[in-house]
């Protein structure tokens, strides 16, 4: 049996307002004079439950919508950091939504300021080395987009790459494809989400039009095998979410996630926690939960946490370093017995 919190591991899809508990929610709505819709915790948690996609987004946005200042996010960050460091995460590379708050009236450097004052302390106190990536919401303009990637670029020494998320349904990744461009142009490195609850065909047009250095979930890849094969020639990254994508009903069950035929495919696939808080576990409970519904091995295990460092966007030295601890953490386990 695997302790999988001890493996040594990358978190590489994790949305920090996706990591806002209810505990915290109240407790800075408190703090900010902010009246929520829900009597308590429990009422709060008791709505957790998604018909898909957009059903989640509605609460999400609507609970981040009590983050007003810099040291909201900071403690949102410290949050996360602390149960990422129980959860054996080394490197985190955080996403963050800065158009979500934009809207709400809360200026950019309130949220990176706030994001960073936490990350700054995260090797030191947490062991744990971060980067972050700045998404655009793909149910906004392109824009919308363009005037986001403005603001970022005086920040571009906190920002190792830009991504897209939101409503995936009728916003193709095409859709940005001059932002994307621009960013590049910038020096940032690019990621998408695609192929969630979109057809292979978005994957196809991250790959192609953005430019991709991973591809975010990428589970509807597995329909078409032309797309398998690039994606498996090319050692393209998939950040797979396996306890997101069934709360999400982008799969049935955990004993029905792909994740087992990616990696039989050959797919650098890697286990991520997207929402942690709304999705019931962060990265850790993805590796155990879906190593027991899909039998994994430890070895399989190994492949994914070696996979999590490779895919990561930190230096070939570093993520030497790092694989050689999932190998002396792999030592000690048997590899070909069901890892839990
Ligand atoms: N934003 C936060 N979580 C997301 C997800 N799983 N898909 C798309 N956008 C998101
Ligand atoms: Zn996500």
């Amino acid at each position: 049996m695997i302790d999988v919190s001890a493996l040594p591991k990358a978190e590489l899809h994790v949305h920090i307002e996706g990591t806002f508990e209810p505990e915290q929610i109240f407790e800075i709505a408190a703090r900010n004079g902010v009246a929520l819709k829900y009597a308590s915790v429990e009422a709060l948690r008791d709505a957790y439950h998604f018909s898909d996609l957009q059903s989640f987004l509605d609460l999400y946005y609507a609970a981040m919508n009590v983050l007003r200042t810099e040291r909201d996010f900071e403690e949102l960050t410290l949050a996360y950091l602390r149960r990422a460091q129980a959860q054996g995460v080394k490197h985190a590379e955080i996403f963050f939504d800065p158009q979500a708050h934009l809207q709400r009236g809360i200026a950019f450097d309130v949220v990176i300021d706030g994001l960073w004052s936490a990350l700054q302390r995260s090797a030191r106190d947490f062991g744990i080395t971060t980067k972050l990536i700045m998404c655009f919401l793909r149910d906004l303009t392109a824009d919308s987009a363009m005037q986001t990637l403005d603001l970022a670029l005086p920040y571009q020494e906190r920002i190792v790459a830009v991504g897209l998320d939101s409503a995936e349904r009728d916003n193709p990744p095409s859709k940005f494809a001059e932002v994307f461009g621009r960013a590049r142009a910038s020096g940032f490195l690019t990621v998408a989400h695609a192929g969630e609850e979109g057809p292979p065909e978005y994957v196809w047009s991250a790959l192609d039009d953005l430019k991709v250095s991973r591809v975010d979930h990428g589970v509807r890849s597995l329909e078409d095998p032309r797309l398998v094969e690039r994606l498996r020639d090319t050692r393209m990254p998939l950040t797979v979410c396996p306890l997101s994508n069934v709360r999400l009903r982008v799969v049935p069950t955990l004993a029905e996630h792909p994740l087992k035929r990616m990696l039989d495919a050959g797919l650098v696939a890697t286990v991520n926690s997207d929402d942690p808080a709304y999705f019931g576990g962060y990265v850790s409970d993805n590796y155990a939960q879906t190593a027991q519904a899909l039998r994994l091995t430890g070895a399989d295990l190994a492949t994914l946490a070696r996979n999590s460092f490779e895919a990561s966007f930190i230096g070939a030295a570093e993520k030497a370093a790092f694989i050689a601890q999932v190998e002396a953490a792999g030592d000690a386990t048997s590899k070909e017995a069901p890892a839990v």
